[in-house]
């Protein structure tokens, strides 16, 4: 019993986190005018993360138990890498890509986690949901760590320039 319920609480902890990940993603949507190919593809995980939430939110149904909203867990980690740019210059928009790298990388992490532990309990449903997350969350880290070179460079030639 007790490895089911912290199974259960793990869940609630990555429906919290994709959660609180929405909220982050449609601050970065905001910033990102002036890169719509970069603001296009944050809408599109946008999309994937609230049915992230809803995949975790069916999961914790399945096992017969309540989505708690209250969990911070790993929200609170997550928000000392989410922090807001307090540069002289405005690169809030580098601030923003690595951040959304190091939620991703995150993200990532707990599914394996995850996924170790409904392995371990037989929990099918949640393997596949939980898999199907962090495919999904592992493109996103990939596309991510992809931009951080060529928008740096941007911001570089475009904000900084003599
Ligand atoms: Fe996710
Ligand atoms: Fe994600």
């Amino acid at each position: 019993m007790k490895q089911r319920d912290e199974l259960i609480s793990w869940l609630n902890d990555a429906y919290a986190m994709e959660l609180s990940n929405m909220k982050i993603l449609e601050a970065h949507i905001d910033d990102m005018d002036a890169f719509p190919e970069i603001k296009a593809r944050l809408q599109q995980h946008l999309g994937e993360t609230r049915q992230h939430a809803e995949r975790m939110k069916k999961c914790i149904e399945s096992i017969g138990a309540k989505v708690s909203r209250s969990k911070v867990g790993f929200g609170k980690v997550l928000g000392m890498l989410q922090g807001r740019s307090s540069s002289l210059f405005n690169d809030e928009v580098v601030k923003d890509v690595l951040s959304e790298s190091a939620t991703e990388h995150f993200e990532v992490a707990s599914y394996r986690s995850l996924i170790a532990a409904a392995e371990q309990l037989g929990e099918t449903r949640v393997i596949e949901a939980c898999q199907q997350n962090m495919q999904e969350d592992m493109a996103m880290a990939d596309w991510v760590d992809g931009q951080v070179p060529a928008l740096t460079r941007r911001f570089m030639d475009t904000q900084l320039a003599e």
